[in-house]
């Protein structure tokens, strides 16, 4: 049986990978995961691939397991894993509770880094994986620290795995978009801590742009000329500089 895996399909980005993916691509069953079952149940009828819900809460690694379990129980082939699940913890590092942090970072980077660990045996050449980076992974992002440092994280971790990968054949890019609408930004903006957005994209604008840039083997996909400019110029400008402009155009000390 050879599968796609697709975290964080309940909702936003990852939801407009299963049906990007469904769109394109043929598999013998989708795994979608999230915490939410009857989202997941929902791309049944939605889906031309069958579609294999399975609800798990990653925050806690130790669930990654249970996917672990279904593997070694089923052993499929997986074609394509995308790692869309994640979450945002903005407003001031000191006045955030540790808790919600502490299990932004568990799921943001640890259960990324647990998914793709447990899929590579079940990887052969030919596969591909698809980690949720943000254009907050180039640089230190005050107000969102934790966030900001999970993307770098998930950066530097699908490139360098990207790199070791190349030998078996297997191809790793990471997605750093701007600001998407989705329910992340009510699930994050707490407090209000996000004034000033350049531009808004579509989560389906997103997951299109990926599924493009994955077929020509890129290693980063970024959506949107703006966003690809200001990558550009964060790698050239000094750190302190790029936290200061960042500050300024949210109205923050
Ligand atoms: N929106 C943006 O502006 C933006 C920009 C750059 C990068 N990103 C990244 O893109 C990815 C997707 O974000 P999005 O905008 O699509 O957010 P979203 O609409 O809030 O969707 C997040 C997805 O992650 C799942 N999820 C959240 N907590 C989970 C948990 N504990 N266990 C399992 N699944 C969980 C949610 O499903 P359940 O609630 O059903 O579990 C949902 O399917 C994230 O990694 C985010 O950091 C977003």
């Amino acid at each position: 049986m050879r599968i796609a895996v697709i975290t964080g399909a309940s909702a936003g980005i990852g939801r407009e990978f299963v049906y990007a993916v469904d769109r394109e691509l043929r598999f013998d069953e989708i795994w979608v995961i999230a915490r939410r079952e009857e989202r997941l149940q929902e791309l049944r009828e939605k889906c031309r691939n069958p579609i294999r819900p399975i609800s798990l809460d990653l925050s806690d690694t130790e669930n990654v397991k249970r996917y672990q379990a279904l593997l070694e129980q089923e052993k499929p082939e997986i074609g394509l894993l995308i790692n869309a699940a994640g979450c945002g913890v903005f407003g001031p590092f000191e006045e955030k509770d540790l808790d919600k942090l502490l299990m932004s970072a568990r799921l943001n980077a640890l259960a990324l880094t647990a998914m793709c660990h447990v899929s590579l045996p079940y990887m052969k050449e030919g596969a591909a994986i698809v980690n949720m980076g943000s254009n907050s992974a180039w640089q230190p992002v005050p107000y969102q620290a934790v966030y900001g440092a999970s993307k770098s994280y998930v950066l530097n971790l699908s490139r360098a795995m990207g790199r070791e990968l190349k030998t078996r054949g297997i191809h790793v890019m990471c997605v750093c978009p701007g600001w998407i609408k989705t329910e992340f930004q009510q699930n994050a903006h707490h407090d209000d801590y996000i004034r000033y957005v350049d531009r808004w994209y579509g989560p389906d604008e997103v997951a299109e742009q990926a599924m493009k840039d994955l077929k020509k083997k890129k290693t980063v996909s970024i959506l949107g000329h703006p966003v690809r400019r200001q990558v550009r110029l964060v790698k050239f400008l000094p750190v302190k500089l790029v936290m200061d402009i960042w500050c300024k155009q949210q109205g923050i000390q």
